[in-house]
Order: structure tokens, then C-alpha cells, then sequence
């Protein structure tokens, strides 16, 4: 019976980073560097509402966009840390920020439109938006610092052009775009029948300036997707935001309808107190994670690596171009003669080959113990 599952289901894979944590995951002795995921627990405030959740009967559906409440705290976040102005009937409560792109994708993509994502870039938007029928079109951020900007999207937008994916503060390269690159890019596309899906989940872990969003100049075409999962360490709790104009999400409330009903409603309690006693609790792990950026970027530099220095989310991702390897036998190797697990640039697009991303949502002595024995590894190489 497998020939009758669909083909479109069939021709996606499982993330290179999940395919590749699995086959290294149970090596003993391993410092795996590979998840981005916070090391941090979920605020012990935020932890609290969830039980309390339980023990009040808030154990039922919800409105399908989530309680009003939790809405209205959620525009009030983004409107005190963005400056966005959104209403409560622009914003849905998703199950992480991965519905949050699965519904917008099937929202607003029709078979053979083309979606613009830059490369390198995180894994999880190509699959959906092949199972949409629609082609996702990398462009080659490299020459310009991983960023994409107006003159590298100008030359790829056509008549099949319907979606813009800006997800920045980026995973891998944690490249952040400056207010007036994303003017530019708004002003090429304002007018035009193209969607920004812009992926702000790590909007909060930005290190220098303040984080800035393409739907303060283009709110009209933009759909903005963010989450607590990063923000607030509570990626199990799977609780994401959508906001965009009333007109988008009043479509977007029926694909989120059937498909899930609503958040989980512990999670939207604690979801309501992470945004509101807890509004600023990314604010000390913003400052351990920079603290470790530093440390981990001059000991790569140091190691003779190249290497943008990032701006945001959690990852570093080093050239390793001069080992002349792919990405994934470099990742291997290190795996086996270094005993630490890099993720391969290759698992975020063509464009992230001769890279590996190394994520230092890890403690500082696990960081450090991984970079030892990796500095041991490229010497010996030399
Ligand atoms: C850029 C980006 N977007 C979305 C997600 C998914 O977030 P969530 O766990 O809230 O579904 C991730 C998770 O790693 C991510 O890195």
C-alpha cells in the first residue's frame, strides 16, 4: 500500500538536523553542539500558571485563536518590544511556530507559485511549502553576510512570485537584518502581490540594537510568525503566535481550525503569564547566551576558522571550506576522531555546504570542552 501515499509526502525528508543528531546521538562520550533548543528550564512563574491551569479546570477548548486574553497580552508584547499595532482578532494562538508556518503556507500558497527563501536557512519551510504544490527559490546570502536585502531579491521576482520568507534573527547564521534593510526590502515589494512571511521566533535573543520587524512598513502584505519557544525556553509547551491584518487571519483561523482546534489551553495559561509577569525573562539568558557567543566566536577565530560573527538566535556557523570535504564527511569525522557533533551547513539548503553550525545553547563548560576538542582536532589536521 506505500505507492498510495502521496507523492508530495513521499518526497520530503526528515530535517538533516534531526536525521543527523540520531545517527550520532547514543555515540558515549559525545558533546553534541547540535540543538537549538534553550538549556535553560521554563520560568518557575510560567511553570506555576500551567499547574494552576490544571487545577482550576482551565482544561477545556478554547476559541480557536486562543483566549482573549492571552491575545490581547500578545499584542501588548509586540507593541511595547516592536512597536507593532496589531488587535486581537490579527493574531492566532498556534502550536508552536511551526503551525504557525504550516497554516500560513496553506494559507496563502497555490500549486506552482514561487516562494523566496534566502540560503543558507532553517529546514523546516521547504517541506511545507512543497506540500503545497509550490517551489521554494533560494538565494545565495553568502556574498552578503548571510543577509538577504532588496538587490538580491529584485532579480528572482516574477509573475509566480507569492511569498517573501524573511526569517531573521537567522538559525543557522544568526545574521540579523538593520531597520534599513528591511525599508528597502518593503519597498520593493510594497504594491506588489507578493506576502512576507517574516519568522521573528528569535526576536528577543538579538545582542546589539534592538530586534525590528518589516511589518512596522509593510504590515498590509506581512504575516508575522513568533513563539515562546525560544524567548521563554518552552519549546515543549509548543505555544506560537501568528499576526497579520484581520483579512489574512480570518482565513488563516479555519486551516488552524481543523486542523488542531485550538493551543493547548495549560499552555496558553502559561503562555499568558510569560508574556506578562514574564515579559522580560529573556532578558538574563539573552545575556548568558551573548556571553557564550563571544566566548565560542573568538575561540573558533582562534582555531584560524572564518567566521561571521552573529547577532542573534543561538548558533555560530563556521566556514570549514578549507578542510576541503563536504560538510556532512567534515561532521563525520569530527563525530568520530573529536568525539563533538556539529550539525552540516548542507542540512540548511546547497547554500549552507562548506559551513557547520554549532549552537551554544549549551552550558559554558560543555562549550568549552566541545571547542577544546575540536581545537585539538583542527591542529592535528594542519
Ligand atoms: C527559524 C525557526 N522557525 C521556527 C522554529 C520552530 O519553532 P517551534 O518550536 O515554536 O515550533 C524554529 C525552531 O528551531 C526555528 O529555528
Amino acid at each position: 500500500m506505500e505507492h498510495l501515499i502521496h507523492s508530495r509526502v513521499k518526497n520530503i525528508e526528515i530535517s538533516g538536523i534531526r536525521k543527523f543528531f540520531n545517527m550520532v546521538a547514543d555515540r558515549p562520550g559525545l558533546i553534541s553542539l547540535t540543538i537549538g533548543q534553550p538549556d535553560f528550564p521554563t520560568p518557575e512563574h510560567v511553570k506555576e500558571a500551567g499547574k494552576e491551569a490544571i487545577t482550576g479546570n482551565f482544561t477545556t477548548y478554547t476559541h480557536n485563536a486562543g483566549f482573549l486574553e492571552l491575545r490581547q497580552a500578545a499584542c501588548d508584547f509586540i507593541r511595547e518590544k516592536y512597536g507593532l499595532d496589531y488587535q486581537p482578532d490579527e493574531v492566532i494562538t498556534t502550536v508552536g511556530a511551526s503551525e504557525a508556518l504550516d497554516i500560513t503556507f496553506r494559507t496563502i500558497l497555490e500549486e506552482r507559485t514561487e516562494v523566496i527563501l534566502p540560503g543558507p536557512v532553517y529546514p523546516g519551510y521547504e517541506p511545507l511549502i512543497r506540500l503545497c504544490g509550490a517551489k521554494p527559490v533560494y538565494i545565495d546570502t553568502r556574498p552578503n553576510g548571510f543577509r538577504l536585502s532588496a538587490e538580491l531579491i529584485a532579480p528572482h521576482l516574477n509573475e509566480r512570485t507569492r511569498c517573501i520568507v524573511l526569517p531573521y534573527p537567522s538559525n543557522p547564521t544568526g545574521a540579523t537584518l538593520s531597520e534599513q534593510e528591511l525599508r528597502e526590502i518593503a519597498a520593493l515589494v510594497k504594491g506588489r502581490p507578493i506576502w512576507v512571511v517574516s519568522d521573528e521566533i528569535y526576536s528577543e535573543l538579538v545582542y546589539n540594537g534592538r530586534h525590528h520587524s518589516i511589518a512596522k512598513w509593510l504590515r498590509e502584505q506581512t504575516i508575522v510568525i513568533n513563539g515562546l519557544s525560544k524567548s521563554h525556553s518552552m519549546t515543549g509547551w509548543r505555544v506560537g503566535f501568528v499576526f497579520a491584518p484581520s483579512f489574512v487571519t480570518k482565513h488563516m483561523l479555519k486551516v488552524h481550525q481543523y486542523s488542531v482546534s485550538c493551543t493547548s489551553s495549560i499552555s496558553q495559561k502559561a503562555a499568558l503569564a510569560a508574556l506578562t509577569a514574564g515579559k522580560n525573562d529573556a532578558e538574563a539568558m539573552r545575556l548568558q547566551y551573548r556571553e557564550r557567543m563571544e566566548y565560542a566566536y573568538r575561540r573558533l577565530i582562534d582555531m584560524g576558522l572564518k567566521v561571521e560573527k552573529p547577532n542573534g538566535a543561538f548558533y555560530l556557523f563556521p566556514s570549514i571550506a578549507a578542510f576541503g570535504q563536504s560538510s556532512f564527511d567534515f561532521a563525520i569525522d569530527v563525530v568520530n576522531k573529536a568525539g563533538v557533533a556539529l550539525v552540516p551547513g548542507s542540512a540548511f539548503s546547497q547554500y549552507g555546504e562548506g559551513h557547520v553550525r554549532l549552537s551554544y545553547a549549551y552550558s559554558l563548560d560543555m562549550l568549552k570542552e566541545g571547542l577544546d576538542r575540536l581545537e585539538r582536532y583542527i591542529k592535528e589536521r594542519q
